[in-house]
C-alpha cells in the first residue's frame, strides 16, 4: 500500500527482555509482538510503519490478522477461585489485637462489601513518543512521568547499557499513572525505529489508550468496624480483592488508610489479588488509598448513623497518637486541624445528622464528609546546577512536568535554595541524561526533586567565591534519605461535600466541595490550590461517573472513549473550594509533603456519604449511577 515502511510483529520484532525487579514488580504487560499469543483483547499484534500517519492506519486497517480462539476469564469477583494473597511491596498485612473478640464487644458493628469499578486515566494528551538511533545511542522524545525511570525500563527490555539510552519529556499532557512507566507507544517506537533504521513515531488513538494503557483495576472490599457506644473504635477489619493480570504483580494498595487513620484495639488488612485475562493494570490516580478510602470512610460513615454521632465527632474520638499499625511517632499529624476548620467553613455544624430531611423543591439535599490520609516522603533524586558566568544558574533534574506546574514549582526552590530571584535561574527538566531521579508519581515529585536541587545549591554556595565560572556541583539524596528516622509520614485531608438527588430521575449532582488540607509546606499557592481541585474534580467524577465496563464474551472494554467513558465535565462540576492548614515536614529541608493525589483520595467518600444524607440509601458501589439511585429508592 502507499507509504508504507514496513510492518513489525511477532516474526520479525526485536527480543525483549522482562523488567525484572522494578518497583511494581516484572512488568511482562510491555513484553509485546514476542510470541503468537494475545493475552488480553486489546493487545497489539502489528505494527504499521508508513510515511504518514493517515498511510500508516489505512495500511493497519488493512492488515489480514487470524485469530484462533481460546478460553478466556475476564470476569472479576473477590470470591474468584484463583484468587491469591497480593504481593507484601506496600508492607505485610495488619494483624494488630483481636478483631473478632473486639467486634464481640463492640456496641454498634458494620460489616458490608464495597465495589468500585476499573477506572482510565483519560489524559488529555494521547500517548505518543518518537524513536531514533543516533549512531549507537537510542534516542527518544516520549510523555512520560519520569525519564530517568522509562529510559531504564528500556535499556532492560532492549537489552542496552543504560548509558546508550536517553529519554527525554518536557512537555507532557497529563498523566495520571498512565506515564508512569515505559509505554506501549515507545516499546513499538524503538522496535520500529530498530528494523526499519529511521525515526519512528506511535501516536496511539483514544480507543488505543483505552485499550493498552492501564487501569486502576475493579476492587470489592470487605470493611467491619466495631466501636464502643461513646463512638471509640474497638476494630477495624478490611479485606480487599482487586483484580490483575498474570502477566504483572501490581498491587492496588486499598488497605493504607486502615492502617494509619483511626485508633482501634484491634486493625486487620488483608489484600487479595484476582488473575485475570486482562491488560495488566497499574496506578491510577491517588493507586489503592483512592478506592480503599472510599470504602474505609463510607463504612465510617456508617458506624456514625448507627451510634446516631455526628461523623465528624466520631473522626475526633479516634485520633491516635502514633501509628496504630506500624508504632511510629508521626511526623506532623493536622488531620484534626483539616476536619476542624473544613468544618467550619463549610457549615457543618448546623447538619441535622438524619438522612432525607432537607428538600429543595424536589430534590433531596444532603451532605457528608470524609477524612484520609496518604503516605508522603522523597524518594531518591539527583540534581546538578552550574553557576554560570553571567551570575545566572542553569539547574538539570530528571523531574517531569505532566501539567500540575512541577517546573515553576521547583524554580522556586532553587531560587530560595540559591538566595537569588527567580529571574536569574534556568530549569531544565525531564532528560534522562541528568541522572536518576523520581517520577511525578506517588505525590512524590516535588519533595523529591526539590530536595536534590536544595543539596546542589548548598553544595554551590560553599563554592560562590569561586572566581572560576562557570562551575557545575551535583547532588544525590540516595544517602541522605536512606539516614532519616523511621516515621508516619502522610498528608492529610478533610473533604466536605453538599449533594442534590432527583427522586423522580435518580441523577445525583454535587453542588458543592471544600477540602481542606494539610500537605506540608506549600511551595506555590496557586499551583497546589490547582492540583488539589483537580484532585477533588477526579473523585466527583470517580463517585459519580467513572467505570471501565468490559464485554464478557469478548473479554473487551465496551466504552473505549471518551462518548461511553465519561469523565466529569465543567457542567458536572460545582464550586470547588481547596485550601491549606499550616504544616510542614520536619523532616524534608524545605518543609514539603506532597499534594499530588490528596484531593482525589477521600472525595468519592464523601459524595457517596451526603447521597446516603440526601436520600436515606447507602450507596456501597461506584459510580453512583442514576439506575442504583432508583433502584435502591425505598419509596
Ligand atoms: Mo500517580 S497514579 O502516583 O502516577
Amino acid at each position: 500500500m502507499p507509504g508504507v515502511i514496513g510492518v513489525v510483529d511477532h516474526r520479525n520484532a526485536p527480543r525483549l527482555s522482562p523488567l525484572a525487579g522494578t518497583f511494581f514488580g516484572p512488568d511482562g504487560g510491555l513484553l509485546m509482538l514476542q510470541d503468537g499469543v494475545v493475552p488480553y483483547a486489546g493487545c497489539p499484534v502489528a505494527l504499521v510503519v508508513a510515511r504518514t500517519p493517515e498511510q500508516a492506519k489505512a495500511a493497519a486497517d488493512a492488515l489480514p490478522v487470524t485469530y484462533d480462539e481460546q478460553p478466556h476469564d475476564t470476569h472479576f469477583s473477590a470470591g474468584h477461585p484463583a484468587a491469591r494473597p497480593a504481593s507484601t511491596v506496600f508492607g505485610e498485612d495488619a494483624n494488630v489485637g483481636d478483631v473478632e473478640a473486639e467486634l464481640a464487644r463492640s456496641a454498634v458493628v458494620v460489616d458490608e462489601w464495597y465495589r468500585t469499578p476499573e477506572e482510565h486515566c483519560g489524559a488529555m494528551e494521547l500517548h505518543s513518543a518518537t524513536a531514533w538511533w543516533d549512531g549507537e545511542r537510542l534516542q527518544a522524545v516520549d510523555c512520560n512521568q519520569g525519564p530517568f525511570i522509562v529510559a531504564t525500563g528500556l535499556a532492560t527490555l532492549f537489552s542496552l547499557e543504560p548509558e546508550r539510552v536517553r529519554v527525554r519529556a518536557e512537555h507532557v499532557g497529563g498523566g495520571f499513572g498512565s506515564k508512569g512507566l515505559c509505554g506501549p507507544q515507545l516499546v513499538l517506537a524503538v522496535m520500529g525505529a530498530t528494523l526499519f533504521g529511521r525515526p519512528v513515531r506511535v501516536t496511539m488513538s483514544r480507543h488505543q489508550v483505552f485499550l493498552m494503557t492501564p487501569p486502576r483495576p475493579a476492587t470489592e472490599q470487605r470493611v467491619r468496624i466495631g466501636a464502643g457506644a461513646d463512638g471509640s473504635l474497638r476494630a477495624i477489619d478490611h479485606e480487599a480483592a482487586f483484580e490483575v493480570s498474570p502477566l504483572a504483580s501490581y498491587v492496588e494498595n486499598c488497605v493504607e488508610p486502615t492502617k494509619t487513620l483511626y485508633a482501634a484495639a484491634a486493625i486487620r488488612t488483608r489484600l487479595t489479588a484476582v488473575p485475570l485475562d486482562i491488560l495488566p493494570p497499574f496506578s491510577v490516580r491517588g493507586p489503592g488509598l483512592t478506592p480503599g478510602s472510599f470504602a474505609l470512610e463510607s463504612a465510617m460513615d456508617e458506624v456514625a448513623e448507627r451510634l446516631g454521632l455526628d461523623p465528624l465527632e466520631l473522626r475526633l474520638r479516634n485520633e491516635p497518637a502514633a501509628g496504630p499499625v506500624s508504632g511510629l511517632p508521626f511526623s506532623r499529624r493536622d488531620l484534626v486541624a483539616c476536619l476542624r476548620e473544613g468544618a467550619r467553613r463549610f457549615g457543618w455544624a448546623d447538619r441535622d445528622h438524619r438522612p432525607r430531611t432537607r428538600r429543595e423543591g424536589r430534590l433531596l439535599a444532603g451532605t457528608g464528609l470524609a477524612a484520609t490520609a496518604f503516605s508522603t516522603g522523597a524518594l531518591p533524586s539527583s540534581a546538578s546546577i552550574t553557576a554560570e558566568a553571567d551570575g545566572s544558574f542553569t539547574v538539570a533534574v530528571g523531574a517531569s512536568d505532566i501539567g500540575t506546574g512541577a517546573r515553576t514549582a521547583l524554580i522556586a526552590v532553587a531560587a530560595d535554595a540559591l538566595r537569588v530571584g527567580t529571574d536569574r535561574i534556568r530549569m531544565r527538566i525531564a532528560d534522562s541524561d541528568f541522572g536518576p531521579a523520581w517520577a511525578a508519581g506517588g505525590s512524590r515529585g516535588t519533595a523529591s526533586w526539590s530536595w536534590a536541587i536544595t543539596d546542589a545549591a548548598a553544595k554551590l554556595r560553599e563554592r560562590l567565591g569561586d572566581p572560576e565560572r562557570p562551575v557545575t556541583v551535583t547532588a544525590d539524596t540516595t544517602r541522605v534519605l536512606g539516614g532519616l528516622p523511621p516515621r508516619e509520614r502522610h498528608a492529610y485531608s478533610a473533604i466536605f461535600a453538599q449533594v442534590t438527588a432527583d427522586p423522580a430521575t435518580g441523577e445525583v449532582r454535587v453542588r458543592r466541595l471544600l477540602g481542606m488540607f494539610a500537605v506540608g509546606r506549600v511551595v506555590n499557592p496557586l499551583l497546589a490550590r490547582s492540583q488539589a481541585v483537580g484532585g477533588m474534580i477526579m473523585g466527583l467524577s470517580m463517585a459519580l461517573h467513572e467505570e471501565g465496563v468490559r464485554d464478557r464474551a469478548s473479554g473487551r472494554q465496551v466504552n473505549a472513549d471518551f462518548a461511553g467513558y465519561h469523565i466529569a465535565a465543567h457542567a458536572d462540576v460545582p464550586d470547588v473550594e481547596a485550601d491549606f492548614v499550616p504544616d510542614y515536614e520536619p523532616d524534608d529541608p524545605s518543609g514539603i509533603k506532597g499534594v499530588g493525589e490528596i484531593g482525589t483520595v477521600g472525595t468519592a467518600a464523601a459524595i457517596a456519604n451526603a447521597v446516603w444524607h440526601a436520600t436515606g440509601v447507602r450507596q456501597r458501589t461506584l459510580p453512583i449511577r442514576v439506575d442504583r439511585v432508583l433502584e435502591d429508592d425505598p419509596r
